[in-house]
């Protein structure tokens, strides 16, 4: 079963064939459409760019997209994720992406569903196709990211962008660092930490990270203009950052918090390049899932 849960569970040869499909789907490589294949998109918890890249993603693939909104449906009554689930399977859905605040939700999943699960993030676990379209845009770059130096700024204890970037980046041979507050560091991710002017001088990457307040449970400590200031990229810190670095973040952006609003759309800036990827690579992800679950049937 191709589930598309989190990318510790490809392994790298995987992983740069879908960076690689991505960029040639881009370029406008053929598709095999896929018309006799139906998709639900379940989204528990918000969201702007991976709900609707991967709409658009469907559409270029030409699957059926079946409509599901949480506050309609019977998610209201009390029926649990698996039932959901379940229920969509039962009446012909053939896969399902999935966003849920319940960190690892799709565990249980896993065992107890015959059609692919792709991960659209989960509490603060993972988020893959995120990492996916970040591997992209950092290929389209510089071609591979072994040897290249990451730092991650920012939130890193509620991301789970950090989570799954830290983990494969590690994996292609790339160094992660992490900064931002020490509040919001998490030692547990196997990294060192740097302190901003540093890390930004010394990265070829700079991904920053939005302050995820909906994760927060103690009061944000933060003045705004105190948080840029001493964590944010300010227009002062962009002018010591490496002349062929890049410059991402996964957004929504908090402008004038995490990045300048000057920033934003700077030439390496690549933020926006970010979520023109997010559809290629959300195609690769939507490609393999089917491509795996047509050999099975045919075996
Ligand atoms: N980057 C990201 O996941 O954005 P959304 O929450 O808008 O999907």
């Amino acid at each position: 079963m191709a589930h598309f849960t989190s990318l510790d569970e490809l392994s790298t040869h995987e992983i740069e064939r879908l960076i690689g499909r991505g960029l040639q789907l881009k370029q406008g490589a053929p598709v095999q459409p896929l018309p006799t294949k139906t998709v639900a998109n379940l989204f528990f918890e918000h969201s702007t760019r991976t709900k609707c890249s991967f709409d658009m993603a469907e559409h270029h693939l030409g699957l059926h997209i079946l409509p599901f909104e949480t506050a309609t449906s019977s998610v209201q009554k009390g029926e649990t994720l698996l039932d959901t689930c379940k229920t969509l399977q039962a009446i012909g859905v053939d896969a399902l992406v999935i966003r849920h605040g319940e960190t690892g939700y799709y565990e249980q999943l896993q065992q107890q569903l015959s059609i692919p699960i792709i991960n659209a993030g989960d509490g603060s676990g993972q988020h893959p196709s995120q990492s996916l379209l970040d591997l992209m845009t950092m290929y389209e770059a510089y071609g591979h990211v072994t040897g290249k130096t990451i730092v991650i700024c920012g939130d890193l204890r509620h991301s789970r962008v950090a989570r799954s970037n830290t983990q494969v980046l590690q994996r292609l041979g790339a160094t992660v660092i992490g900064s931002g507050p020490r509040e919001w560091f998490d030692e547990t991710m196997g990294i060192a930490y740097r302190k901003m002017d540093e890390a930004v001088a010394t990265s070829d990457i700079i991904m920053l990270l939005r302050v995820q307040h909906e994760r927060h449970v103690d009061d944000y400590p933060f003045a705004t203009e105190a948080y840029h200031e001493r964590y944010g990229l300010t227009e002062k810190r962009m002018k010591w950052i490496r002349p062929d670095a890049i410059v991402l973040h996964p957004a929504p952006v908090n402008r004038g918090v995490e990045i300048a609003e000057a920033l934003v759309e700077h030439p390496q800036s690549r933020i926006f390049d970010q979520m023109t990827n997010g559809v290629f690579a959300r195609m690769a992800i939507l490609e393999r899932a089917f491509e795996t679950s047509t050999t099975k049937e045919t075996r």
